[in-house]
């Protein structure tokens, strides 16, 4: 007789509570529907409202909660604050951060300055390149973008830029029981980029 499978364990996060930032557009609005699949209740942040109100609709069609919203500029220490406490006011308790909120600028160590320094120190999260809206926010016009784009096809290993399902899937892993022996790890979620040569 065939053993039974056993559940992967992602399930687990079913009936968790999750702060996901970033949640109005890219990696955090992906993960906030994968997480919402996976009957995780959610606390959603950023600061377009109407995009945030987006994602809330597709989590909410998606799975069996309504999200919280809790919109606000995170580089603020008062509205951070807040933030943790209206999810935990509502839910109860807080099981998972997805640090997902970021901006993204353009320069290197040559050209970039304080202010734009700590603009970036202030937010961010790093996975390899994954088509979101962040490198045109940071100034790249359509057709940088696209050239950007086919130059990945050198930079990563695997030949191509990144989905924001595949860092989704990668934040619901190690945010469930499947991960329970993993602490304080970096992993990287980029396409062998990390292996490459740089630039
Ligand atoms: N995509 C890539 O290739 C790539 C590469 C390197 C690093 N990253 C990092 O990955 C993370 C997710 O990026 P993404 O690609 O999903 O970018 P995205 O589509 O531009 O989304 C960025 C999110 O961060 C939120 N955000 C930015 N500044 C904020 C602030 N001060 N307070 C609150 N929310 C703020 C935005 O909210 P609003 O739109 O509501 O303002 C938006 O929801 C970021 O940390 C980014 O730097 C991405």
């Amino acid at each position: 007789m065939a053993a039974e499978a056993a559940p992967f364990k992602v399930s687990s996060l079913s009936g968790k509570v999750a702060l996901v930032t970033g949640a109005s557009s890219g990696i955090g609005a992906s993960t906030s529907i994968l997480f919402a699949k996976l009957g995780v209740k959610l606390a959603l942040n950023g600061r377009d409202v109407e995009n945030l109100t987006k994602t809330a609709k597709q989590c909410k069609d998606a799975g069996q909660h309504e999200p919280l919203l809790v919109p606000g500029d995170l580089t603020d220490e008062d509205t951070v604050k807040k933030t943790i406490e209206k999810t935990i006011a509502h839910y109860g308790r807080l099981d998972v951060l997805v640090n997902s909120a970021g901006i993204l600028v353009m320069g290197s160590i040559e050209t970039t300055n304080m202010e734009q320094y700590d603009r970036v120190m202030n937010t961010n999260v790093s996975p390899g390149v994954i088509i979101t809206e962040v490198h045109k926010r940071a100034g790249l016009d359509e057709e940088q973008y696209a050239k950007f784009l086919e130059k990945c096809k050198e930079t990563h290993a695997l030949g191509r830029p990144g989905e924001v399902d595949e860092v989704a899937q990668a934040i619901a892993f190690l945010s469930s029981d499947a991960a329970s022996f993993i602490t304080g790890v970096n992993l990287p979620v980029d396409g062998g980029r990390h292996a490459m040569c740089p630039r």
